[in-house]
């Protein structure tokens, strides 16, 4: 069944293990699409703080999952008519993502969306699920780790280029927090599937990890 289905590299990890970087650099070069599902959960996660809605609501939070107006083309990333793509990456944003994915409905509201990004000649998807709930015959699944203080130094580098500022311990924190959150949670918890591969980032560059994981592809006949 799957044989007719487009080809799909999963790659999943905790936050800020360098996933987005991987998988984007690698749906280039396999001339693949590219599903950053976290982003899904923070526009969710935006529009909410944005209706003022109270953040343990499931039902208000999943009804909202299902209509939220979310588009991905052209690079940027908008709810409705706005571009949101810096205003998603905000701490705060981010921690009201790791909340409103605890909720079972609210995942499930997510879904057809995520699904409808396998199309020819092949996606590559990010997140924490994609290898275990979502793309489950996956040819390839990766899962990416890194030491919570290489994250957490990362994490820094990016918010202040985009010009915010973020006190190292707090990071490390929030971050632990949200590995926390993201493992424990009873629904598609942060877990490796059982085939994934799993490859730490801590000391190598984006550039070695994604050469290792084009490496995996070519094995296994992806995007060939
Ligand atoms: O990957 P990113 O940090 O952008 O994701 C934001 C939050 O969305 C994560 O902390 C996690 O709680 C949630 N998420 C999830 N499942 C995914 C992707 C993201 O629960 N597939």
């Amino acid at each position: 069944m799957s044989s007719a289905l487009a080809p799909v590299i999963t790659i999943d990890g905790p936050t800020a293990s360098g996933k987005g970087t991987v998988a984007k650099a690698l749906a280039r070069q396999l001339g693949f699409h590219y599903l950053d599902s976290g982003a899904l959960y923070r526009i969710t996660a935006l529009a909410a703080l944005r209706d003022g809605l109270d953040l343990t609501d499931q039902g208000a939070l999943a009804a909202l999952a299902r209509s939220v107006e979310i588009d991905f083309s052209a690079g940027r990333v908008r709810l409705g008519e706005e571009d949101v793509s810096q205003a998603i990456r905000r701490e705060e944003v981010g921690k009201a993502a790791s909340t409103v994915a605890v909720y079972p409905e609210v995942r499930a509201g997510l879904v057809a969306r995520q699904l409808a990004f396998r199309t020819p000649p092949g996606l590559v998807a990010d997140g924490r699920d994609m290898g275990t709930v979502i793309f489950p015959d996956a040819q390839l699944k990766v899962f990416l780790v890194a030491s919570a203080e290489a994250r957490a130094e990362r994490r820094s580098k990016q918010l202040m280029e985009n010009g915010n500022f973020a006190n190292i311990t707090t990071l490390l924190q929030d971050l632990r927090e949200r590995d926390r959150r993201d493992s424990e949670r009873v629904t598609s918890p942060l877990v490796a599937a059982r085939d994934a591969v799993v490859i730490d980032s801590s000391y190598h560059s984006a550039a070695e990890v994604v050469e290792r994981i084009m490496a995996l592809a070519r094995e296994r006949g992806v995007g060939l």
